[in-house]
């Protein structure tokens, strides 16, 4: 099938380069034209494992394409994806601008028959409203139509979730509509749910709410078992075991960051007071998840007093592991409570510090963990990094002021720190 996938994102990139995979002609359109210059170089935008080698293989078989031409991706293709960003506005409402700016360039080179698909995380009513604009401005009397198929893939394991993903979505106006959406998705093999475009942009939004919901809900319960001396870990197995609730995605600390949860959460809770719904626990979602970094600090404040001119290593910026994105991270809050305090930080991460530069150009980024841990007076464990969960404790403590560990995502046992030597905070337990 020939494709036309709009931005070249996170989700625009990884959904082109896998539909190039499985054998369709792509073309991936996007109006930053450095960003097209690097991928028709072979360097790519965002890191992400396996990407490269992905778009490479495909481009040098000539079925992935990277232009800044909307008007030559639209002529070639049947499918049209829109996967442009939907950055939230100061009151959390979702901006369309981009999707809109998209629809009227669609609508002015539309010239036969297209399916237009939003894969962009988008407000219910988004459909309807990318019908009306095509509508409105269309140069030729074409038919078109409008499906929402929403995009579930987390970053960091990208390519892994596009190929085998839980299930699929389609919300289409007619079956025989989403019998083409179907057909391209096929040979994944994976379960489909065909639907209506107002329930599968619902969809997106009620999962990654449940999803972050998990999350506030088992970190206020962590905030109860701080204070009761029982142990998160053992609720979280114990709840789990019910098939009902399940243990997966209740890992507490420090909260969810990333560009998705933090901002669909937000834009749900200004669908809901749009239709004059109740939000209360959307709105706790959020209330609870932005207490995380000032009750981790609270924590360090009472067993640090006091922190000016007190040494924090922090391991890991990004908003969690296997990305370089801080976009909403934990680390930032962390890093400016610690700042206001007057601490003195030395930050190490694997991929994010050239981001974390950006906007903390004044702190110590270091080599490695064990750079950041030299001379500290605390070693604060902000992402769950893999390489963070087999570090050489002997030389860490070696190289400490202090040895004292602030773990703020749970990867240690508290037992074994202890017997080490150190003394050990948590999240919970
Ligand atoms: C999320 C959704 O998982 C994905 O389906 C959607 O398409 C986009 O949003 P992503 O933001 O990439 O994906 O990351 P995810 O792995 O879901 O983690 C989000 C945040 O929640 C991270 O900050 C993570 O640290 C935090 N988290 C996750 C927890 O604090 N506890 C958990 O148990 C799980």
């Amino acid at each position: 099938m020939n494709i036309c996938v709009v931005g070249t994102g996170y989700v625009g990139l990884v959904t082109g380069a896998v539909f190039a995979d499985l054998g369709n002609d792509v073309i991936c359109v996007d109006n930053v034209k450095e960003k097209i210059d690097m991928l028709n170089s072979g360097i790519m935008p965002i890191y992400e494992p396996g990407l490269k080698e992905l778009v490479n293989h495909n481009m040098e078989d000539g079925r992935l394409i990277f232009s800044t031409d909307l008007n030559d991706g639209v002529m070639r293709s049947e499918v049209i994806f829109i996967a442009v960003g939907t950055p939230p506005k100061e009151n959390g409402e979702t901006d369309l601008s981009h999707v809109q700016h998209v629809a009227r360039g669609i609508a002015r080179s539309i010239e036969r028959y297209k399916i237009i698909v939003n894969k962009s995380t988008v407000p219910v009513g988004t459909g309807d409203m990318v019908r009306e604009i095509i509508e409105r401005n269309k140069r030729r009397d074409v038919d078109f139509d409008v499906v929402s198929n929403p995009e579930f893939l987390r970053e960091g394991s990208a390519i892994r979730d596009t190929l085998y993903p839980d299930r699929i979505i389609i919300g289409a106006p007619s079956q025989h509509v989403a019998m083409t959406l179907l057909e391209l998705y096929a040979s994944l093999e994976r379960p489909m749910l065909i639907t209506d475009v107002h329930s599968a942009e619902m969809i997106k939004y009620a999962s990654n709410s449940f999803l972050a919901m998990k999350i506030s809900f088992i970190n206020a319960i962590a905030n109860i078992c701080e204070k009761a001396g029982a142990d998160v870990t053992q609720v979280v197995k114990g709840m789990g075991y019910d098939k009902r609730i399940g243990s997966n995605f209740m890992n507490p600390g420090l909260g969810f960051g990333g560009s998705c949860f933090p901002k669909d959460v937000d834009s749900l809770i200004h669908i809901a007071r749009k239709f004059g719904t109740k939000a209360t626990l959307f709105e706790s979602i959020v209330e609870i998840n932005k207490y995380r970094a000032q009750h981790f600090i609270n924590l360090i404040k009472e067993k640090m007093d006091p922190m000016a001119g007190k040494q924090f290593g922090i391991l890991g910026l990004a908003f969690k592991p296997n990305t370089d994105d801080i976009r909403e991270a934990k680390s930032l809050e962390i890093i400016k409570l610690l700042l206001a305090e007057k601490a003195i930080i030395k930050a190490y991460d694997p991929a994010a510090m050239e981001n974390c530069k950006k906007i903390f150009p004044d702190i110590e980024y270091c080599k490695s963990s064990y750079d950041a841990a030299e001379g500290s007076d605390a070693l604060l464990i902000v992402t769950e990094w893999n390489e963070f969960k087999l570090l050489n404790m002997e030389k860490i403590i070696a190289v400490m002021k202090k040895p004292v560990i602030f773990d703020g995502r749970n990867i240690y046992r508290p037992e074994r720190k202890k017997r080490l030597g150190f003394e050990y905070y948590s999240i919970g337990r």
